[in-house]
């Protein structure tokens, strides 16, 4: 073990903290997005965060970059390798296959997950080595009503949380009946061009990638490449027009973009992406699609899938962007104040009980004085604040005053409850 002597600890680059009041509007934005999902019948399935390596090897592609260049993997004590996990789709068909539930009921099966994800890039605004995701896969029913479905919770968790400034792109990879001819086509016309050595590797190996390139003199050369989409199957072309005209019924607006490059190379038929305009380089706030041959290859029954993954970090900053905010800034709906030993017992008691009735309470701890303990009230960006002197307990009342209004009346004690639920609205 390496023990390094140092005076002050730092997260690993990279890594997020999330900390209030900032962690507020992270759980706001994740739960947003999982109630998108519930709405449709998708259940909870919490994975582990790492797996056997080839798992994401044989997965997500070995000539992707997620596999190639940013898995965290290491080896345990027994010398086996295993990964951080990068996303969320291959451990989902993993324990899928592992505990059979595409033999143990109604398909599809819907899942949802949320949770940290690990990729070794390098970190900038919007690009984390350790990133937040909320994802969902519906297994085992090929039917573009379904991708509609999905695509359409996605849409709905963003404007859910007041998102606007986004545009969902869409494609289809095709499938197994026309995507290695296409696959050859790209190929031949790739190798036509006068490419770097590199490139002219990548092209071979993964030849759909060098669309992806992100260099001008690049770009300018496959410009004029065939696209997937022009050389559809028929049925993959069915499926696709179906999938945008159930999108078109949904109300959801797309556009078609037949140069997308998805970083994983499971995808087949539907893929999309949202994209966010105000986010610079990192604009992806989520990405999806089909993925009908995923788990075969992973050893179970040919089944097909679907699925995305939102960024929730991206959607946070997306969020702050536009300026606006999913989370409510209020720690509590109720501060209490208490002056003198007595008083404060007593107020010590109510906090529970108000918390037992579905209050949120937070207290002025460690006996400041009433102006300190008012700024603290004011912090707290509660909506009432309670004052309970020892001589308001000889009386039986409480004061409680409202911050909006700055009105304070006295109630009594054994009303206080009652009154604070009805005035907000519990
Ligand atoms: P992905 O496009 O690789 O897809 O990631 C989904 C989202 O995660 C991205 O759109 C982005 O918002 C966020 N993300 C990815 N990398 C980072 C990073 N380094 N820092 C911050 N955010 C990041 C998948 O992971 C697939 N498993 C989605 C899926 C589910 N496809 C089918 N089912």
């Amino acid at each position: 073990m390496i023990v390094t002597k140092t005076s002050s600890f730092t997260a690993p680059k990279g890594v997020p903290d999330y900390v209030p009041p900032g962690s507020a509007e992270f759980v706001a934005v994740r739960d947003g997005l999982i109630h998108a999902a519930r709405l449709a019948g998708y259940g909870h399935i919490e994975l582990p965060v790492f797996e056997q390596t080839a798992l994401f090897a044989r997965g997500v592609g070995e000539s992707t970059d997620v596999v190639s260049k940013e898995m965290w993997t290491f080896a345990d004590r027994n010398g086996e390798s295993f990964t951080l996990r990068p996303e969320g789709t291959a451990g989902v068909m993993r324990a899928v296959i592992q505990h059979g539930l595409d033999k143990s009921g109604q398909l599809p099966l819907k899942l949802c997950y949320a949770g940290p994800f690990f990729r070794y890039e390098r970190p900038q605004a919007g690009r984390y080595r350790q990133l937040q995701q909320v994802g969902i896969e519906a297994i085992g029913v090929d039917d573009p009503a379904l991708d509609a479905e999905v695509i359409a919770i996605a849409d709905a968790g963003f404007r859910g949380l007041g998102l606007d400034g986004f545009r969902l792109e869409i494609t289809s990879l095709g499938d197994e009946t026309c995507r290695p001819q296409y696959r050859e086509l790209l190929q031949e016309f790739l190798l036509g061009l006068p490419l770097d050595e590199e490139t002219r590797r990548r092209a071979q190996i993964n030849p759909l990638r060098v669309l992806d390139d992100k260099r001008p003199e690049v770009r300018e050369l496959t410009a004029n490449a065939p696209l997937m989409i022009d050389h559809l199957s028929e049925s993959a072309e069915t499926h696709f027009e179906q999938v945008l005209a159930h999108l078109d019924a949904l109300g959801v607006p797309y556009v078609v973009n037949p140069r997308m490059v998805r970083g994983l190379d499971y995808y087949t038929k539907t893929t999309f992406e949202f994209v966010h305009d105000q986010l610079g380089a990192q604009s992806g706030i989520g990405g999806g699609g089909r993925y009908d041959g995923l788990m075969a290859e992973l050893g179970g029954q040919p089944l097909s899938g679907i699925g995305f993954g939102i960024g929730v970090d991206r959607t946070v900053l997306a969020l702050a962007a536009e300026g606006k905010a999913a989370a409510d800034p209020a720690r509590c709906q109720v501060y209490g104040i208490a002056l003198g030993d007595a008083a404060k017992a007593r107020l010590v008691a109510l906090a529970g009980a108000l918390r037992g009735a579905g209050i949120s309470v937070d207290l002025a701890y460690g006996g400041r004085g009433m102006k300190g303990a008012m700024k603290g009230a004011d912090r707290s960006g509660a909506k009432f604040t309670l004052v309970l002197g020892d001589r308001d307990l000889e009386e039986n009342s409480i004061g409680v005053k409202e911050m909006a209004t700055g009105e304070q009346r006295q109630v009594p004690l054994g009303e206080v409850v009652g009154v604070l639920r009805s005035a907000l609205g519990h």
